[in-house]
């Protein structure tokens, strides 16, 4: 896969490229990340990025013209056709299964905006796709990209250790991961489950299965709607909705 990033922070990716499961796909030349300077597309001067809203307001607004020969350039050199997405607050919100599509593209163009904005005409007109990270507001799109990038590299085959490990994970069937433990069995007095201690390995599998259900409707009930359920998952549910009402848990935050 060939992921190329334009920015106006090109050293904000100097290290997250040299770390982890990222440095580790480049290193296995899976995947090729190329950062580009926006400042070097602009023709003037001053080398000027961005220019004032029209209809007036504060902030700064990214202009048209650097992105657009920006992206000119990276179609003309291959491999193939990129998909290009503007990173902004105001874009669909990313998720698993977005990455699965743009990784099955092999080739990504990822266009970090400013908060203040990028002029309309980018994303609706030289672009694919234009994605946000959630709801809430950075400064830029450098983090954003930053993180799809990760949710990339590791969907690339070869990339990660087992390909089990990928299967078996949180939002894959769009319900949260069952909780882990690990040495020790008992913690400052706080115990590791006993059935995980048990070796029946059908009801340990039960047993996480209702942990990712139990876990799903605390704190993302808005997707379990989305999950392929079984009877004995239904069965499991209207039994946790009637606990749920009786008995906090400790994710929940109370503000
Ligand atoms: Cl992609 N950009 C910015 N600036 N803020 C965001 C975002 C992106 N996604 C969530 N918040």
């Amino acid at each position: 896969m060939v992921i190329d990033i334009l920015t106006l922070s090109p050293g904000y990716f100097a290290s997250p490229l040299q770390e982890g499961m990222i440095h580790r796909g480049i290193e296995k030349g899976l995947v090729r990340v190329r950062i580009f300077n926006l400042r070097e597309f602009t023709l003037d001067r001053h080398r000027t990025v961005d220019d004032r809203p029209f209809g007036g307001g504060a902030g700064m607004v990214l202009k048209p013209e650097p992105i657009v020969r920006a992206l000119t350039f990276l179609q003309g050199i291959p491999p193939g056709r990129p998909y290009r997405v503007l990173l902004t607050p105001r874009g669909r919100p990313l998720d698993q299964g977005i990455l699965k599509k743009i990784v099955a593209q092999g080739r990504l163009v990822l266009i970090c905006g400013r908060y203040e904005g990028v002029d309309e005409r980018v994303g609706a007109y030289y672009c694919q796709d234009q994605i946000s990270i959630g709801d809430y507001v950075l400064s830029g799109g450098e983090p954003a990209a930053l993180v799809m990038l990760d949710g990339l590299v590791r969907l690339i085959p070869e990339v990660l250790g087992s390909a089990e490990s990928i299967h078996q994970e949180s939002y894959e069937d769009h319900l949260l991961e069952y909780p882990q433990y690990t040495r020790p069995g008992n913690f400052e007095n706080h115990k590791v489950p006993d059935i995980l201690l048990t070796g029946d390995h059908a009801r340990i599998r039960r047993w996480r299965r209702e942990e990712s259900l139990a876990g799903t409707l605390t704190v993302r009930p808005e997707l379990i709607g989305k999950a392929l359920l079984k009877a004995e998952d239904l069965e499991f549910l209207a039994l946790a909705k009637e606990a749920a009402k009786k008995k906090p848990d400790h994710r929940k935050r109370k503000h």
